[in-house]
């Protein structure tokens, strides 16, 4: 049996698809359910954060998640593959009208993404305030909170409508398959398979 932790939303389809080739069968979770068995893969749905917690854990075997959450998360999850979906950015934003003086001590970013945030500002050898939030990121700025934001930006909507601008990006996001380490070395054969084959999938 491979276990296989899937983020809730688009890509847990996107993936599930690519199962359904691989498997010869539909892939389709029932209403509210959260695990689906088919043949010998068990599939299951978790919030995106909390795939690694599940594969690391070896309640899962392997795993879909984006590179954010295992950057955030200092993941040592075995990466098998970039999917090449769930594209999107990390970026630096701040107010239109606003210079964003990376020499100014005093700089307050507000972010969901602390660890990713303060490594780069720590190789830039810049000191900030991180002002950790859980969501509606772009608020921080707009009521003063905050001189920029560190967040994800995938069509820029979120950022243009709020009147904030990219100043730098930070690193470049996409779907991982990742493995627990322990799954991997016992069931190498099976998860390499399934590797393999996602990877002719989204080449084609
Ligand atoms: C994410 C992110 C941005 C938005 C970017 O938030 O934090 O706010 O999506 O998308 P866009 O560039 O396409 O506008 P999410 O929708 O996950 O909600 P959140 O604010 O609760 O984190």
């Amino acid at each position: 049996m491979i276990k296989i932790a899937l983020p809730k939303g688009r890509i847990a389809d996107k993936t599930l698809q690519i199962f359904e080739k691989f498997i010869g069968e539909s892939l389709c979770f029932e209403d509210r359910k959260l695990i689906l068995t088919k043949e010998k893969f068990e599939f299951m749905l978790v919030r995106n954060q909390d795939v690694p917690v599940y594969v690391e854990r070896g309640a899962a075997d392997i795993g879909v998640v984006g590179l954010d959450v295992l950057e955030e998360q200092q993941s040592s999850l075995v990466r098998l593959l970039d999917l090449g979906f769930g594209k999107c950015k990390i970026a630096i934003g701040s107010p239109n009208h606003y210079t964003l003086d990376f020499s100014n001590p005093n700089l307050k970013i507000a972010t969901k993404m602390v660890n990713i945030t303060k490594s780069f500002f720590a190789k830039k050898a810049i000191s900030v305030e991180i002002i950790k939030l859980y969501g509606s990121i772009e608020l921080a700025p707009l009521v003063g909170m905050a001189d920029a934001i560190v967040d994800l930006v995938e069509t820029g909507d979120t950022m243009r409508q709020n009147n904030l601008k990219i100043d730098e990006t930070i690193m470049e996001i996409s779907a991982y398959l990742v493995a627990n380490p322990n799954s991997f070395y016992a069931q190498k054969l099976e998860i390499l398979e399934i590797q393999k084959f996602f990877k002719t999938q989204i080449q084609s």
